[in-house]
């Protein structure tokens, strides 16, 4: 049977070029980069390179850029390394768990959180950054894409209301990076964090920008790895494969890749639009999408269980998933659907479908396919089509 996997914003596979790139430092060139041997040096050589690579990638100052364990490791840096009892924090009710989970442990601390819920459009108004703000305000944390809809926050003007009141900036950048240009210096953030492997490299290693003079406390601390800001000895071929996974990722920006995805992308959602009672989740008031990466579109059906019409998909191939997680066994709608205002029976009946930057044209035709199938079987079944649950 044929598989398209549609949960690109989940994990990616690697390009064969990281793999490629990444071999050597598994056997050969397993040096500790640390060490002044010559096996040592040439994983730092490489570790070099790669920060080198990274530094272009958020266009910054090589000495700006933290390798870590990926994008848990730095949102969780950004609120426990900067933030202290009494200070006052702001973020969104759209996060990831990354940040919210972290904002909920500071309470704990004395450190208080606003969370600012986003528009219906799932858009974050800056204007409500700013209402927000007060004189023991340290650190606004706000994602640059978010992960279930895709839809891109207006992270240059909260970067100018942070800058213009003081208060440092971090970014979630994870569900951006590789799907739209990053530039720190044009942002004017403080921190960034992003994760390999939803960009086609590896699981386990990212990266954060962390801006020169920002007093984050390391997490970990240890060795004097990484300018003393995260200890830990280095994972050579994991920040080999990020960077290369980076570099890969400013071509696709530049060769027209993104463009071509977000044409599959749309038709892709045309198709299911086809359908009745469907619809995007974030649009604005006038029905249009609002701006979203490239590869994403998350899309509420009318009268059928999201989880089912999932698990109808994957018997047919089509990896994709729903609105809502397991949360200690139950199964809880997705906070950001909720957080736009969906009702519950909405948000667990809507489909993430995030596209791989390999996907193809068949792929789409396939998904296409048997979408429609799924959809009218499930409804026919569906207690919800019933009326039977709430
Ligand atoms: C927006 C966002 N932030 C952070 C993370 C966590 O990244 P990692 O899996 O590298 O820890 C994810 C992963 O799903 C994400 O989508």
């Amino acid at each position: 049977m044929r598989r398209v996997y549609m949960d690109a914003n989940a994990t990616t596979p690697l390009l064969p070029e990281v793999m490629e790139a990444m071999r050597p430092y598994w056997m050969e060139h397993f040096g500790n980069a640390s060490s002044i041997h010559q096996p040592g040096q040439q994983a730092r050589r490489a570790v070099d390179q790669a920060r080198e690579t990274m530094a272009r990638f958020f266009n910054c100052h090589d000495a700006e850029v933290v390798f870590n364990s990926g994008g848990t490791e730095g949102d969780n840096t950004a609120v426990f390394g900067l933030l202290h009892p009494g200070d006052h924090f702001i973020t969104t009710s759209i996060e990831h768990s990354a940040v919210l989970q972290a904002a909920n442990r500071m309470a704990r601390h004395g450190v208080e959180t606003t969370f600012v819920a986003p528009q219906p459009s799932g858009l974050i108004d800056p204007t409500d950054i700013l209402r927000a703000i007060r004189p023991e305000t340290r650190l606004i944390s706000v994602m640059l894409a978010n992960n279930e809809t895709g839809v891109l926050q207006p992270v240059e003007e909260i970067g100018k209301i942070a800058s213009d009141t003081g208060v440092f900036f971090h970014i979630d950048a994870v569900q951006g990076a590789g799907k739209i240009e990053i530039d720190v210096r044009r942002i004017g953030c403080h921190l960034l964090s992003i994760s390999a492997h939803k960009m086609h490299g590896p699981k386990g290693i990212g990266a954060m920008f962390v801006r020169r003079g920002t007093p984050v406390d390391p997490l970990l601390v240890g060795g004097s790895h990484e300018r003393r800001q995260r200890a830990g000895t280095e994972i050579v071929a994991g920040i080999v494969g990020l960077a290369k996974a980076a570099e890969l990722a400013m071509h696709s920006l530049d060769d027209g890749t993104i463009y071509r995805l977000a044409a599959l992308r749309d038709r892709l959602e045309a198709g299911v639009l086809e359908l009745s009672g469907t619809g995007v989740n974030g649009v604005s008031a006038n029905g249009k999408p609002v701006s979203r990466a490239a590869n994403t579109t998350n899309i509420w059906f009318d009268n059928l269980e999201g989880e089912a019409l999932v698990i109808a998909l994957d018997l047919k191939g089509v990896s994709v998933s729903g609105g809502s997680a397991c949360h200690s066994g139950a199964t809880e709608p997705s906070h950001v659907l909720m957080a736009m205002g969906l009702d519950k029976t909405r948000a667990r009946a809507s489909l993430r479908f995030s596209l791989l930057k390999t996907a193809t044209e068949a792929d789409v035709d396939h998904v296409l396919s048997v979408v429609p199938a799924a959809v009218e079987h499930l409804r026919t079944l569906s207690p919800v089509a019933a009326g039977t649950l709430g």
